[in-house]
């Protein structure tokens, strides 16, 4: 800790901070343009200029703040008459050049030159000559360019190498000619590169989508989480009356820092489109449209004559857990068996620490090595991506690759794409056995396209094997993950959706479906199982897009989107949040709760909840860990279990195009424009 004074007043602060940070934990304000705390620092817009004085007297100019870290002794002034001049001189370049768009530009409300021009600036300009001008760019589908706003931070620039890893962004020419611009003029490609619009201080990068379509003060502003991965991301929800008009990252240094993906920031278009907000029933093979009424009667009738056995139940990627919760209390009573919250035929099982991310995101700091196994985790947690390439950017991190030959953004060593490969780090017949040896704590990462088949248990037992073997989990470390990418599939697994004794898994379901076997298939938002319509099973669909479940359906329930309605989730390290709702429902639908509590009425079984104050009470009642007020205490290592030499285990592709994983995302038409982009575009 160091002593400092800041305009006068006494201050311990942490050694090495930059004068900048000091300042802000201070609640002193320093204005500034190019600093990012995330970012590493350039130093390129002198807005936070400061002036310091130490045992040698007075510097000679005003310092960089951002640039410049604080010592013992250090006095800072951050309102001397030379740092306002300094402030002023700053502000009247960055001015000189920039254009009078306020009234026509997106960032108008909200941006950091209009608030600092207010109160630090000049208030005229001596400037007479004229603006310079720059051609605007195409970044692609999302980022909206007018360059001529562009001030130089280069914040686009640095996270485009240090966060998204792609190095898509950079400037060209020098002085009065420097210009920022992609690569060759190309469109972004990062998953992550919608951030830059967040970064850019000024109105040069805006969000394509959002153009012209609404002012910050007309938006209703919701904090909420993300469901487009099983991250958990923390999310402001911004809506004009029913629509959402656009997703904007809120901080949380344990999960998604302050960034977003594209897909979470893009998909909101989404929710207006394709959007079921009527009951209805199939009749002569066609889908009418129903009331309320007729539809629970018909599922409630259909379910009554029906032998339980004959009866499955699946539950989807985007539903919250008190409505997994109630349709494993309806399946209870019914006494059905054939039940499965894994579309994607996962078989894992067991104990939670068997299968959540134990080192939790923030581990990835303290690690010093990773092995990543059946996982492109490029795609199915691109912001955990992120934060391996980070640690990347040290030479003695070492990461290992099974399964995927895949652009991750950062170098690693590729050991095979065969799961046999397991078997010979556990047996110390690879070459990365020696790095392993080395390290630590080493981070293991395991997809849930490893995870898929009969032998998937064996698998994952010999994974936890090495990770005994390798300082993987010590007493001081866990270090054994497994990654979901499925917002809700912690959630139901935890609540135990799971096939019950004798009961058919997701495989079994769906084979027993193609075989005619199968006589009721209900799906709660279940849109991944890739089922052909089959008149000999009756298909009850609850959810909110017209996507692949309701094609098949026999009678439809309109349920919530998730931000129309509150909802607990736990994201892949086992901790539990609440999305708030945001708009309201759509026309007749109702939250995803209700609708079975209101089948199991009409099934004649009451449950001890009638509304979703009391649904939690009981919840947290059953599963203690789910109260998102509890503190999140990550779990303990898993235990060793017996294992057998792998027979004919194989990976699996799990996502095949990122721009399309659920039902609001493929209903998106700004996520389907980035899909089709090509770069060829970029010559109209
Ligand atoms: Fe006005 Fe800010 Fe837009 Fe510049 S970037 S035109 S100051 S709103
Ligand atoms: Fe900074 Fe925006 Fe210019 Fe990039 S485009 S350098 S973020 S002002
Ligand atoms: Fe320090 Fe830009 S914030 S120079």
């Amino acid at each position: 800790m160091v002593n400092i004074k800041i305009d006068g007043v006494d201050y311990e602060v942490e050694d090495g901070l930059a004068i900048i940070q000091a300042c802000e934990i201070a609640g002193v304000e320093v204005p500034r343009f190019c600093y990012h705390e995330k970012l590493s620092v350039a130093g390129n817009c002198r807005m936070c200029l400061v002036d310091v004085e130490d045992s040698r007297g007075l510097s000679p100019k005003p310092v960089a703040s951002c640039a410049m870290q604080v010592s013992e002794g250090l006095h800072i002034y951050t309102k001397s008459k030379r740092v306002k001049n300094a402030q002023e001189g700053a502000l009247e370049f960055l001015l000189m050049n920039h254009p009078l768009d306020c009234p026509i530009c997106d960032q108008g409300g909200e941006c950091d030159l209009q608030d600092q021009s207010m109160a630090f600036g000049f208030g005229s300009s001596r400037f007479e000559g004229d603006k310079r001008a720059v051609e605007s760019k195409n970044m692609g589908p999302f980022i909206k360019t007018e360059m001529t706003r562009c001030i130089h931070c280069t914040g686009c620039v640095r996270f485009s190498s240090e966060i998204s890893g792609n190095d898509e962004i950079g400037s060209i020419g020098r002085g009065r000619d420097m210009e920022i611009t992609t690569y060759l003029n190309q469109a972004v490609e990062s998953e992550l590169s919608g951030n830059v619009i967040d970064l850019c201080p000024v109105g040069a990068l805006t969000s394509k989508p959002y153009a012209f379509s609404a002012r910050p003060w007309e938006l209703r502003k919701t904090e909420t989480i993300d469901v487009m991965d099983a991250m958990g991301s923390n999310i402001r929800i911004d809506s004009k009356g029913l629509r959402v008009m656009r997703v904007l990252p809120r901080l949380n240094d344990d999960i998604n820092e302050e960034w977003i993906t594209d897909k979470t920031r893009f998909f909101c278009d989404g929710l207006s489109l394709q959007r079921i907000d009527k009951p209805y029933q199939r009749i002569n093979g066609v889908l009418e449209k129903t009331s309320w009424k007729n539809a629970l009667e018909l599922a409630s009738e259909t379910l009554k004559k029906t032998n339980p056995d004959k009866i499955a139940a699946l539950t989807g990627d985007l539903i919250d857990i008190e409505a997994i919760y109630s349709l494993k209390k309806l399946i209870d009573f019914k006494d059905i068996k054939n039940i499965d919250c894994r579309q994607d035929g996962s078989s894992i099982s067991g104990s939670p620490e068997r299968w959540l991310f134990n080192s939790t995101f923030n581990g990835v700091e303290d690690s010093d090595g990773c092995l990543i196994i059946g996982c492109d985790l490029r795609k199915e947690a691109p912001l955990l991506n992120s934060r391996i390439l980070r640690k990347s950017r040290n030479s003695n991190y070492k990461i290992g690759v099974i399964g995927f030959k895949n652009d991750l953004t950062f170098d690693y060593n590729f050991l095979g794409e065969k799961p046999t490969i397991v078997e010979d780090i556990l047996g110390n017949n690879s070459d990365f056995c020696n790095d392993l040896k080395s390290m630590k704590k080493p981070m293991m990462i395991i997809g849930q396209g490893a995870l898929i088949g009969k032998e998937a248990e064996n698998f994952l037992n010999i994974c936890i094997e090495i990770a005994h073997k390798f300082n993987f989990v010590t007493n001081e470390w866990n270090g054994f993950n497994v990654l979901h990418s499925s917002a809700s599939r912690a959630g139901a697994m935890s609540v135990g959706f799971l096939p019950k004794k004798n009961g058919m898994s997701t495989e079994g379901i769906r084979e027993s479906y193609n075989n005619n076997e199968l006589e009721v298939l209900y799906l709660l938002g279940a849109d991944e199982i890739n089922l052909k319509r089959n008149d000999n099973c009756f298909v009850i669909y609850q959810g909110h897009h017209g996507d692949a479940g309701a094609q098949i359906a026999d009678v439809i329930f309109p349920a919530t989107a998730f931000c129309e309605q509150d909802g607990l989730y736990m994201n892949t390290e086992g901790r539990v949040q609440e999305s708030n709702r945001s708009t309201y429902p759509l026309g007749e639908a109702k939250s995803n709760w209700e609708i079975i509590y209101l089948l199991a009425k009409r099934l004649g079984h009451k449950f001890d909840f009638d509304s979703l104050s009391s649904l939690r009470e009981k919840l947290y009642t059953d599963f203690p860990s789910m109260d998102p007020l509890k503190e999140f205490v990550p779990l303990s290592f898993p235990v060793r279990s017996k294992y057998k030499k792998l027979n004919g285990h194989k990976f699996e592709k799990l996502i095949d195009n990122y721009w399309r994983t659920n039902s609001i995302a493929r209903a998106s038409s700004n996520l389907s424009k980035r899909d089709s982009y090509k770069r060829i575009d970029l010559e109209r």
